[in-house]
């Protein structure tokens, strides 16, 4: 039996979906644990592409079950579209997907907000998903949980209620009665749909663990969007880190026996905000089009930085990630040297610990050393070996700066594309 979390440990997009897919086979729960449908998790298998964004990503093996913790914010016709977009590609979610009764609903004018932020002149380039206003009603203590979503009474009192509280701002976009009409458009249709996946998730999950099973939790974004450790205010609005998974997902902090973290061989980021190590514009614009980084929910160009040791740094320790699976060493191939952050440097100071200011974050300029690159096709190598050596030595300096082993790098987006190197790590050898 094996508790183990998966985070980003960059600013999203780092391939969590992939290495999840990869150890969920041998996992009999996959829960996802904050975030919403914000996220993309793109997993490849044979000649099928799979997008995620609110489900996890066990839910393409058969036997795995699959859960959305109550630190998910959900939107019901997002999950409806989710669910039934992947009947059509042949994956049931009946009986192996359950929805918290905590979690909150993503409402019509949440989105509604998001966008109203975002064109003020204020934006932080959010994915427009309703994210944030849906969470500032968690915390307001005015929110909208499933349980409350699927008791029609309560649901049109808080509607109602929330209209009210949020009407300054909403009337400037459309009458309320309308943005009401709105919300109750579809409501008893997906409130039907949903039911059937509502559940305890927090106490299927005990029962789990109770039961020796693998459980498999599974973060959106990465450390460096988080509420709190992130590059604030550019950030989601939730706990992608290791302690996010035992609040949004109901189970004991003391039942997690490991975190993988996940990151790219190099760095990207979508949206707004601090990038230290952001390259300059021709070498970014080569590997943004070599690994195709354009933003799997909202289609954006990623922006594109070398590897950010500093960073990496600040993701480990926040979440006492004990291993990391590297991604996309296929994409560095034949682009030259490699270059990685290893120090940031502000009005003449080296700074090797992620700096709290914002100032800092925007101002620091990276310390960038050059390691030899490699070249040939990666994708076809299956054991570290067969990496040509200058590859392995990357991955091999990477341990040894961050002092953290690699068991898994990863070059390609297939499921072959995959090489395991030390499944003997305890934690991490249930799921191999
Ligand atoms: P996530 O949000 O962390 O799950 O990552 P995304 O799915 O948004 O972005 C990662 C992208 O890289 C996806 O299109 C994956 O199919 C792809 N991918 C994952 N691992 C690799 C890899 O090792 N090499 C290449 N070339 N692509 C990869
Ligand atoms: P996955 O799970 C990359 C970014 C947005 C924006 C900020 C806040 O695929 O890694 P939000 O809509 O959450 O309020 O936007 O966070 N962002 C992501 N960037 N990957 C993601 O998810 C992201 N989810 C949100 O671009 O900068
Ligand atoms: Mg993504």
């Amino acid at each position: 039996m094996s508790i183990l979390v998966v985070v980003g440990a960059q600013w999203g997009d780092e391939g969590k979906g992939k290495i999840v897919h990869f150890l969920a086979r041998k996992a009999q729960y996959v829960a996802r644990y904050q975030g919403g449908n914000n996220a993309g998790h793109t997993v490849v298998v044979g000649k099928k592409r799979y997008a995620l964004h609110l489900i996890p990503s066990g839910i393409l093996l058969k036997q795995t079950k699959n859960v959305i913790g109550s630190g998910v914010v959900l939107s019901p016709s997002a999950f409806r579209e989710e669910v039934l977009g992947l009947e059509k590609q042949g994956i049931s979610s009946r009986k192996r997907l359950f929805v918290s009764l905590g979690a909150h609903v993503i409402l019509p004018y949440h989105i509604l907000l998001d966008g109203l932020r975002e064109d003020s002149g204020r934006g932080i380039g959010t994915t427009k998903r309703g994210i944030g206003p849906c969470y500032e009603d968690k915390v307001a203590r005015i929110g909208i949980r499933v349980c409350d979503y699927l008791e029609p009474e309560i649901f049109k009192k808080l509607v109602a209620q929330n209209l009210k509280i949020r009407s300054a701002e909403l009337a400037r976009l459309k009458p309320l009665s309308s943005i009401e009409k709105e919300v109750f458009s579809d409501y008893a249709s997906l409130r039907n749909f949903i039911k059937p996946y509502a559940k305890d998730t927090s106490l299927l999950l005990s029962q789990a663990i109770e039961r020796k099973e693998n459980v498999l939790l599974e973060s959106a974004q990465g450390a460096m969007l988080d509420l709190d450790f992130g590059t604030y205010p550019f950030v989601t609005s939730s706990s992608p880190i290791a302690g996010g998974a035992a609040t949004g997902s109901g189970i004991s902090p003391s039942a997690i026996e490991f975190v993988l973290g996940v990151s790219k061989a190099y760095t990207t980021r979508v949206g707004l905000g601090p990038f230290p190590s952001e390259m300059e514009s021709k070498r970014g614009d080569y590997l943004r089009e070599k690994g195709h980084e354009y933003g799997t929910t909202t289609g954006r160009p990623r922006r594109i930085g070398s590897l950010d040791l500093v960073q990496l740094r600040h993701a480990i320790r926040i979440s006492g990630i004990n291993a990391l699976a590297v991604t996309k060493l296929d994409t560095l191939s034949g682009t030259g040297p490699i270059e990685v952050c290893v120090a940031y440097k502000w009005k003449g100071k080296t700074i090797s610990d992620f700096p709290w200011s914002r100032k800092i974050q925007q101002e620091a300029r990276p310390v960038v050393i050059r390691l030899p690159g490699f070249s040939g096709d990666l994708g076809s190598a299956r054991h570290f070996s067969d990496l040509p050596k200058a590859a392995q030595n990357y991955i091999l300096w990477i341990e040894k700066k961050l002092k953290i082993s690699i068991p898994t790098v990863s070059v390609g987006p297939d499921l072959r594309q995959t090489i395991l190197r030390d499944s003997s790590l305890d934690a991490l050898s249930s799921f191999v």
